[in-house]
């Protein structure tokens, strides 16, 4: 493997449905650091459907194998649990335009808030660039086929929340 950016990176997010968008940006750090913290976001503005231990379950289970991806939770600020693990950089997908404003608003103002972290932007999937958590709760609820878009485990954790009978796959 070539020399790694840094020893270390962090991406955080609500990942309240853990989608393959996820993983697809998950693998792309893991592959040019050393070590990627995946890290679950406690006191997320959002109100999640998933408990925080639901998350980092779905998230354990389908990074399992992955030597050099570690999933955690944090509470608090996002620069500060990235100082505390000694990573140099958060990472965030970016999917289309609409991202941005929001995504380049959080960069600006952590790196106003500690100077040693620089957030760094990864181009998803192409095939990933249209999923998002709620569009997949919302087709799975309208009775749609959520496979091509989220991993086994965390369509088997939806249906359990929604009272809806296992899938085939
Ligand atoms: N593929 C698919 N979906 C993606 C994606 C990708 N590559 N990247 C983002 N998404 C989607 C998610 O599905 C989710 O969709 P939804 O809104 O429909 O549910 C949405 O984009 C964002 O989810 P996620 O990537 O999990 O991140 P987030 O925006 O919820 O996370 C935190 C925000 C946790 C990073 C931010 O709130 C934070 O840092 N909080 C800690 C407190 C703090 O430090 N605040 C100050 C920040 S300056």
């Amino acid at each position: 493997m070539d020399a790694p950016l840094a020893p270390a990176a962090l991406y955080p997010g609500t990942f309240d449905g853990l989608t393959y968008g996820h993983l697809d940006i998950m693998r792309r750090a893991a592959s040019l650091f050393g070590r990627l913290h995946v890290a679950v976001a406690v006191n997320a503005s959002k109100k999640p459907m998933f408990t925080v231990e639901e998350r980092t379950a779905i998230l354990l289970e389908e990074t399992r194998g992955e030597t050099n991806i570690r999933v955690e939770h944090f509470e608090g600020l996002t620069v500060e649990h990235a100082v505390r693990i000694g990573a140099k950089a958060i990472i965030r997908g970016l999917r289309v335009a609409s991202d941005f404003e929001y995504e380049w608003q959080m960069a600006l103002m952590n790196r106003d808030l500690d100077a040693r972290v620089e957030t760094l932007f990864l181009a998803p999937s192409a095939q990933t660039l249209f999923v998002s958590s709620s569009l997949v709760k919302e087709i799975l609820l309208q009775g749609g086929d959520i496979s091509r878009f989220v991993p086994p485990a965390t369509e088997r954790y939806m249906r359990s929340k929604f009272n809806l009978p296992p899938s085939e796959r």
